[in-house]
């Protein structure tokens, strides 16, 4: 999910004031003030003290190096979108070999099940199912996914709630729109690149969805646009997660907290990994401003949207289909 529109920078400031979450503050007016003040003025933050189990972590990032280190022969055989009649499904993709995004990936569903709009016209109510495509090696691979995944939704529910209170809504005022969620992990593997200052792993975008959880490892290289046009390095920390604000969740809090523009470089000598989660609401519901956070000063700055037909349109038109109209958060701005 990547603009192709903007040029890599060569460098961002070696600073790291992205906000830190300590989870384990039993005090939770403090955690949601900490919340609120990171949402409001950068988009992102890291947590620590999470309760995610480190060995689950551990095992997970283990069987996720032994599927990339497999030929890339092996690995091509996941591919379920080469002929462009299958573009919507899950399992391994690169772009590496593109002028886009110097990466491979591999993408997972929690719901075994998915049902998406079969197109992202507005008045077509068709849907199709997405296929989710498994690699038999390493053999536990699959298990270790699907139990980091849950793990993240967990954790996503948490800051999810934590973030409405920060909002002054009810706490799971949001909980409703994730009953059929539509959560994905992400594996993302950028090979060492012998061309660093010319390529990026990841060129500058915002995650569609509502929230994105993501683990990094210490080679680092994640960027993010700071409200004063900066960009700054996400410094790794071990065991720490960086969660930002997706263009849902934008919507919801009516642009009090602003999908985090974010990028990714790449290494020379180094491979990367990143896994980020992405936190999505059920593909039928439709988004729009909460009625709590708007009155007759503070007018709704969007329009309703449908989250499928704008996930859709994201996911397929980037590099996939260069023809298709790729619906942005702009397009459903109420002028003022
Ligand atoms: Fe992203």
């Amino acid at each position: 999910m990547a603009d192709c529109d903007a040029a890599p920078a060569l460098q961002a400031n070696e600073v790291n004031d992205v906000p830190v979450i300590d989870l384990s503050i039993l005090s939770a007016a403090y955690l949601v003030a900490e919340i609120r003040d990171a949402c409001e003025n950068w988009g992102v933050f890291q947590v620590i003290n999470h309760g995610v189990p480190l060995e689950l972590q551990a095992k997970f990032e283990l069987v996720m190096k032994k599927f990339f280190a497999q030929p890339v022969a092996e690995k091509r055989k996941l591919r379920k979108d080469v002929d462009v009649e299958n573009p919507y499904d899950y399992g391994y993709e690169e772009f590496v070999e593109n002028v886009d995004d110097w990466k491979e990936v591999f993408d997972f569903p929690l719901e075994k099940e998915t049902m998406m709009p079969a197109s992202t016209g507005d008045g077509e109510r068709d849907m199709r199912e997405l296929i989710h495509s498994w690699p038999e090696y390493p053999p536990n691979f699959r298990e270790a996914c699907e139990e980091y995944g849950r793990e993240m939704e967990k954790l996503s529910y948490r800051l999810m709630e934590l973030i409405c209170l920060s909002l002054g809504v009810q706490r799971q005022r949001l909980n409703g729109f994730f009953k059929d969620h539509c959560n994905m992990g992400r594996i993302i593997h950028c090979p060492p690149c012998p061309t660093p200052h010319a390529a990026l792993g990841t060129h500058r975008h915002t995650d569609v969805g509502a929230l994105t959880v993501l683990s990094q490892d210490d080679v680092g290289g994640l960027e993010v646009l700071r409200r004063d046009g900066e960009w700054v390095q996400v410094k790794f920390i071990p065991n720490a997660y960086v969660v930002n604000v997706g263009d849902m969740l934008e919507v919801w809090s009516n642009k009090k907290y602003q999908s985090l523009v974010h990028r990714a470089k790449v290494n020379s000598e180094r491979e990367r990994f990143s896994v980020p989660f992405f936190f999505n609401p059920a593909l039928y519901v439709v988004v729009e401003p909460l009625e709590e956070l708007t009155d007759e000063e503070n007018h709704a700055k969007y329009r309703a949207l449908h989250w499928g037909k704008y996930y859709g349109s994201r996911k397929y038109g980037n590099f996939k289909n260069p023809d298709m109209d790729v619906l942005r958060l702009n397009n459903f701005m109420v002028s003022e």
